[in-house]
């Protein structure tokens, strides 16, 4: 009877975990664009066309979640997500508690800043207020320059947040990833802003779909990606969110 019952547990035990057919959850923080952004209620993208795609080609069934950015971090910790997109940069910190596909995307920090600022550079960001949003690469650039312990950089929970305290006059400047300031300054003509480019204080980044440790879902996601990029699928995807043609050879690094 003891036996049998064990027996059972077991089973219904394996069931509900990771058979072939279950959906994978894949985290986002939908405050991006154009990575990934919400338009009437649906989450969209570069990011979001560009999973649809690999996870085609890999045979993969998936759900995409807005978990919001920080958060995204710890559910791949957790496994309560099995993947994440969201524009994430590839680095030596992330890839000790996370695994990443090859890399996507090229990107670099720029600055963001008011018409007619004085700020020309990095340098020029000494002793004014910053917004960042939190964990990003951005924080990360500018505590190498100014110091982990500098007040002046304020940290948002979202890139959207951190772009309305430039808007609001509460900081003088947000760094974030090149795409999305230049997109938001575009689109935004009324609220008068400008963007500086730094290429000897910023560095070139690669974005990766992020995995927790050890997942055996990155080798199938890396396979279906190379493929997606060679056989003119990315291509495609690419054109039709930034209108030019993609440089593929740097991906291939
Ligand atoms: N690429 C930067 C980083 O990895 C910023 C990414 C922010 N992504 C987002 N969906 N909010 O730190």
């Amino acid at each position: 009877m003891l036996g049998s019952l064990l027996t059972l547990a077991a089973c219904g035990g394996k069931s509900t975990s990771g058979g072939p057919s279950e959906k994978l959850v894949v985290g986002t923080d939908a405050a991006y664009a154009p990575f990934e952004y919400l338009k009437d209620g649906k989450i969209v993208g570069f990011d979001v066309d560009l999973l649809k795609a690999v996870m085609k080609e890999a045979k993969l069934d998936y759900k995409l979640k807005n978990t919001g950015w920080d958060p995204l971090f710890t559910s791949l910790q957790s496994e309560q997500v099995q993947a994440g997109i969201s524009a994430i940069t590839i680095n030596d910190d992330r890839k000790k508690s996370y695994d990443f596909s090859s890399p996507y995307f090229e990107s670099i920090n720029k600055i963001l800043t008011k018409e007619g600022s004085p700020i020309k550079s990095v340098n020029d960001l000494k002793g004014k207020k910053v917004s960042v949003q939190n964990g990003t690469t951005g924080q990360a650039a500018l505590e190498k320059k100014f110091g982990k312990e500098n007040t002046n950089v304020k940290k948002y929970d979202s890139n959207v947040l951190a772009i309305q305290a430039l808007i609001s006059g509460e900081v003088d400047a947000v760094v974030a990833d090149n795409t999305v300031v230049d997109e938001y300054a575009k689109n935004n003509p009324d609220k008068k802003l400008t963007v500086v480019n730094d290429k000897t204080n910023f560095e070139s980044e690669f974005y990766g779909i992020a995995f927790p440790k050890g997942s055996k879902d990155k080798a199938k996601v890396d396979k279906a990606l190379k493929k997606v990029i060679a056989d003119g699928t990315y291509t495609k995807i690419y054109k039709q969110w930034f209108k030019v043609e993609p440089n593929l050879d740097v991906l291939k690094k």
